[in-house]
């Protein structure tokens, strides 16, 4: 088989053997990404016409427990000043972020124990209540299996929780080793269990990663079906042991995106931030590949410079509007345009207000 009938297959079954993953990922050449990336662009037109969603992304603390390798809001870094916002600040930015025509929430934190409390279940009410056409997305790392009953029962809609590397060893390569891929995959599983609309993903080119490991991320998304995939280049942050090492491949975030598309064609796939801070256009680049959303930052302008979870991370110097409008236009530059709506999994949908 050669690659463009890897790329078939794969669309025909929406599934590859394993021998033939490693092989697509390991030797595919730049006209192969073209004709990934034209027929994840068929799925998507199909599915979504030229519509893409955003989410507003309010990072609300970087107070972190862990210690994640690449990550720059790790517990070892003691050059960044850590921060929480109060829950009137937080609402504040979804006050500002509703009037903008935002209608979903992502609350993103390092795994800060604010985020077991009492005071953030009461948040999310307090959010949904105000913006009862509004869905909240939560991104605040690994918990018990009862605090995320907590928070969809208090109005959580969906959850982001990238696995990072499906493979065991590469996973204790990028975490300390209380952390475990059992226990990530534990979460993600009973996240959907609960009924998050819930999502997955990796970094690509993370240090110790190959082709053996990303097809074995590609089979777990297979497994996993996942609402929403979340996939972006390892950028070195100065102040993380991975310092030294050399940033992913854009062409070959690129390429595993539009095969996420293709395996998944309902997936809510974002054009990640670390696309974006990647390159110029790299927003773009992800949309042309297959992604369907994106995330400005709806993070109060004071707090962004202490969110870097790598170095130059792109948009610390907009405002909430400038934000958006960026992107409006970046997207408008290439015949998409923004919607306004809750933009949920069509496995979840359950009214109009869908964009
Ligand atoms: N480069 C790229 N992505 C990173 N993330 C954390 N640190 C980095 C980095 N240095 C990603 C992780 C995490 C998400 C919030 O950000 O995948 O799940």
């Amino acid at each position: 088989m050669n690659n463009r009938e890897r790329i078939d297959k794969l669309n025909m079954d929406k599934s590859l053997p394993h021998p033939e993953w490693r092989e697509l990922i390991s030797t595919f050449s730049s006209s192969d990404r073209e004709y990934a990336q034209n027929t994840a662009s068929a799925i998507t037109a199909e599915r979504f016409g030229n519509k893409i969603f955003f989410r507003g992304i309010i990072e609300f603390s970087n107070i972190c427990k862990n210690d994640c390798l690449y990550c720059g809001i790790r517990r070892s870094n003691r050059n960044i000043t850590r921060y929480r916002l109060s829950e009137e600040e937080m609402l504040l930015c979804c006050g500002e972020g509703y009037r903008l025509g935002y209608r979903t929430f992502v609350l993103q934190s390092g795994e800060d124990k604010y985020r077991e409390s009492l005071q953030f279940m009461e948040l999310i009410r307090k959010i949904k209540a105000q913006h009862p056409d509004c869905a909240v997305t939560l991104s605040v790392g690994e918990c018990s299996r009862d605090t995320y009953q907590e928070m969809f029962r208090s109005g959580g809609d969906r959850y982001l929780l990238r696995h990072e590397t499906a493979n065991r060893e590469h996973y204790k390569k990028l975490h300390p080793p209380i952390m475990s891929l059992e226990n990530r995959i534990r979460c993600l599983c009973d996240l959907k269990e609960i009924g998050f609309q819930t999502g997955c993903g990796m970094i690509v080119g993370t240090p110790f990663q190959t082709s053996e490991t990303l097809a074995e991320d590609m089979e777990f998304m297979c497994d996993f079906q996942p609402a929403m995939v979340g996939i972006g280049p390892f950028l070195p942050h100065k102040d993380t042991p991975f310092a030294e090492y050399r940033a992913g491949s854009q062409e070959l975030t690129l390429f595993l995106t539009s095969l996420v598309r293709i395996m998944l064609p309902d997936a809510l796939i974002p054009a990640t931030t670390a696309l974006g801070t990647a390159a110029q256009d790299g927003r773009i680049q992800g949309v042309l590949a297959g992604c369907n959303v994106v995330m400005p930052n709806l993070s109060p302008r004071n707090v962004r410079k202490s969110y870097m979870l790598y170095d130059n991370k792109s948009g610390v110097e907009l405002n909430a509007k400038e934000s958006l409008n960026f992107l409006k236009e970046q997207m408008k530059s290439i015949g998409r345009e923004v919607v306004i709506g809750r933009g949920d999994h069509r496995d979840y949908e359950r009214n109009e207000n869908n964009g």
